[in-house]
């Protein structure tokens, strides 16, 4: 098949950037359509190890046209900071387009970022504070700055003394904080725009051209499905669309351009950042997930939240994204635990929910119904092929196949792009 999106099918942290570096080696174009650098995709190919924000992660591929889409929100220099990082070690990012349309984010989305995060006090989102939600904010009210805008000089400096008029009034005024420098912002920004002109261009043009072609294209989702702003635990979400449906208007193709819809998930269950979180884990065994998990952010740095793994959640993604199949990667983490649990529904009261509820106060009161399984011991890093995994880690596969109704594709063992098993 030609066409394929890869999303995150929990709370993200499901290991795209590995499944993505891994598939893009026989893609020719990498497609990235939502979010921003509050993204971390972390890769590791010879012995090395990537972290990128922004970069689509089918950069480490010379012979892979890499796009940023319209729907991505664009820090400039943490781009440009990445693309640095790369050249310095031996990666061209001559393979880059960026699109026109694609929203800029300024120090002011940033600033409020932070500052309506103390202003909600307990009720805090948790956000990466990286200016996201405050820049499709702005996108959504029509008052954005964008890349195009950004290469025509004397538009962008009208559009940004505006937009710092307003924003400093609602900083200094709503928040008692410090507004920002216009001119600062503009010399600045002006300076990106130099480095940055030589990737601007219509890259749907570009995609629709490839994709009549036949050429394999990846497109790389960020985030992961409960943390959509439409179908995700709201307010706890992004401000973009990280399921299937988002890659459309983020890029510019039709829903009939899709071949192949792959959820990423993690054999349990991970989130950073505030809300509800039925199956999380506040013992022994959650500890021993994040300390093998190695389960920090790779964004932030906070230690990720650890639970099992809830089918309710993946069957949900399953739906909501017409998921074709899913991999399953860091089933090594879970090696040494004696009993493992899979969520297979929530009661609430007397009642007993296998579908994933819209309200949080829900959500907040629901218990997870476990089905639980023997474990396995030992390193399973090294096993490449299916049969050789242990008994118990292919009934645990198998399992989630049968409760999720979705095939399993491919199991992660470790981090390295050849850790990867290929299910029959
Ligand atoms: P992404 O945001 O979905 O790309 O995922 P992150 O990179 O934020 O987090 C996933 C982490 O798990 C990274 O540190 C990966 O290197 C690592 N990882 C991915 N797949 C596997 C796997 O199968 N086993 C292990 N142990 N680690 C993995
Ligand atoms: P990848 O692509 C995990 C979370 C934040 C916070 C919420 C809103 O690496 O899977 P935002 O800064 O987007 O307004 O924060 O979303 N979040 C992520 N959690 N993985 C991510 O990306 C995330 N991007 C945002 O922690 O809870
Ligand atoms: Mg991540």
């Amino acid at each position: 098949m030609a066409t394929k999106v890869v999303i995150g099918a929990q709370w993200g942290d499901e290991g795209k950037g590995k499944i993505i570096d891994i598939l893009a080696q026989q893609s020719e174009v990498v497609v990235r359509s939502q979010g921003g650098n509050n993204a971390g995709h972390t890769v590791e190919a010879n012995g090395e190890q990537y972290k990128l924000h922004l970069t689509p992660s089918g950069i480490l591929n010379a012979d892979t046209l890499c796009i940023i889409g319209n729907g991505v929100v664009l820090d400039p220099a943490v781009l440009l900071g990445e693309l640095d990082m790369l050249q310095g070690r031996g990666i061209s990012a001559d393979n880059l387009k960026i699109d026109a349309r694609a929203h800029i984010i300024f120090p002011y989305h940033r600033e409020l970022d932070g500052l309506s995060e103390i202003a909600r006090g307990k009720g805090d989102i948790g956000t990466t504070k990286k200016g996201i939600g405050p820049a499709y904010m702005d996108k959504a009210e029509r008052s954005g700055i964008r890349m195009c805008d950004l290469m025509n000089t004397e538009l962008f400096i009208e559009k940004v003394r505006a937009n710092v008029e307003l924003k400093n009034t609602i900083i200094e005024k709503v928040y008692g904080g410090t507004g920002v420098d216009a001119d600062g912002i503009i010399e600045e920004y002006l300076g990106y725009a130099q480095r940055l002109k030589q990737y601007v261009t219509d890259t749907t043009v570009l995609l629709y051209a490839a994709i009549k072609a036949g050429k394999r294209v990846l497109f790389e989702g960020a985030q992961g499905t409960l943390l959509d702003l439409d179908l995700g635990t709201y307010p706890y979400v992004t401000s973009s669309h990280p399921i299937s449906g988002g890659v459309c208007v983020g890029t510019g193709i039709g829903p009939t351009m899709i071949d192949e819809c792959i959820g990423v998930v993690k054999a349990y269950t991970t989130r950073v950042g505030k809300g509800p979180f039925p199956t999380e884990l506040f013992d022994e065994t959650g500890d021993q997930i994040r300390e093998k998990g190695n389960e920090y952010g790779t964004t932030t740095g906070r230690p990720r939240r650890c639970g099992w793994f809830d089918a309710v959640i993946v069957k949900y993604a399953v739906r909501t994204s017409g998921l074709t199949s899913i991999v399953v990667n860091k089933i090594d983490t879970l090696g040494d635990i004696d009993r493992l649990k899979i969520c297979v529904g929530y009661k609430k009261g007397s009642e007993t929910m296998t579908e994933f509820p819209p309200s949080l106060e829900e959500l907040a009161v629901c218990e997870p119904v476990y089905e639980e399984m023997d474990g396995w011991d030992g390193d399973i890093g090294h096993i490449r092929k299916y049969e050789d995994l242990p008994e118990n880690a292919k009934k645990y596969i198998e399992r989630i196949e049968q409760i999720c109704d979705v095939k399993v594709g491919m199991i992660g063992v470790g981090p390295g792009r050849e850790q990867n098993i290929i299910k029959p």
